[in-house]
């Protein structure tokens, strides 16, 4: 058996984009995967396309925004594997310029003085919060069996030695993202868990879009790598293209 045969991964918002395809890339690398979505037709309908490229995938509905759904995803795996060895909190939004559509500019639409309360309440929700419950939740299983990789999907837009304005609520829900590693890293020093936000790169996926220089492949390469660190790997960074880059 190979030794990735005895770890399970999970990835959060996997039912497209990014997601999927570092599922597609955990499972082909050996690794049975649990692919998540927070609608269960579109989740099931990934699990099975790749599951029939004969790779081992599991499917479970999970919206990362709901505190029973990340419990319940808790007991299904505590019941079904008794372990969690990668978690990739990949599920995001991107919500700032949808309630703009039909203003000037993009860049000014989404400014601080434009934003709304709720979108960032939302955003931050979603972005945020659910990567934080997902590590108080998944955490403790992993320091039992003293193993665990957690990558947390990021965005330089929430860089802030590079911060600029504009897509305020992205920004502010990825930079306090960057704190969730920081903070639970330290939790887990000297644990055999390294815990790391990851920026793709801007990718072509629907939340990219088409004029996005990254495909799909070359954007997760460095997410798979990070959840798949060695011992000595770094933990507590933020990482593009396999470096560590700035805060
Ligand atoms: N694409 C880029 O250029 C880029 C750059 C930097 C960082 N990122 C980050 O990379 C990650 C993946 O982005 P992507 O480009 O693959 O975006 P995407 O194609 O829009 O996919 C986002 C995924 O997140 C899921 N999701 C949203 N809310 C959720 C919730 N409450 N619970 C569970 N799943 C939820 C979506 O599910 P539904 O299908 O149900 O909506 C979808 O599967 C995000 O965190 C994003 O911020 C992307």
């Amino acid at each position: 058996m190979k030794k990735q045969e005895n770890k399970i991964a999970l990835v959060t918002g996997s039912n497209r984009g990014l997601g999927r395809e570092a599922c597609r890339w955990l499972a082909l690398e050996g690794y049975p995967v649990i692919l998540t979505s927070r609608d269960k037709a579109k989740g099931q309908k990934a699990a099975d396309d790749l599951a029939n490229n004969g790779l081992k995938i599991y499917y479970h509905q999970l919206d990362v925004n709901d505190m029973q759904s990340i419990q319940t995803m808790y007991k299904y795996i505590e019941d079904t594997f008794g372990r969690l060895d990668i978690l990739i909190n990949n599920a995001g939004v991107f919500l700032d310029t949808q309630y703009v559509a039909n203003r000037e500019t993009v860049r000014d639409l989404t400014s601080p003085f434009e934003a709304k309360r709720n979108i960032l309440l939302q955003t931050f929700e979603i972005n945020t919060l659910g990567p934080f419950f997902m590590c108080q939740t998944f955490i403790p299983l992993m320091i039992k069996n003293g193993y665990g990789r957690i990558v947390n999907v990021s965005s330089s837009m929430g860089q802030l030695n590079t911060m600029e304005s504009g897509w305020t609520a992205y920004r502010i829900s990825k930079t306090a993202l960057n704190a969730v590693t920081r903070i639970f890293a330290h939790e887990v020093t000297g644990k055999n868990i390294l815990i790391n936000s990851v920026h793709p790169g801007w990718v072509k996926t629907d939340m990219g879009g088409p004029s996005a220089p990254r495909s799909i492949e070359e954007g997760v390469e460095t997410i798979v790598w990070a959840a798949t660190l060695p011992d000595a790997g770094p933990n507590g960074q933020f990482l593009r293209d396999k470096q560590v880059i700035e805060w």
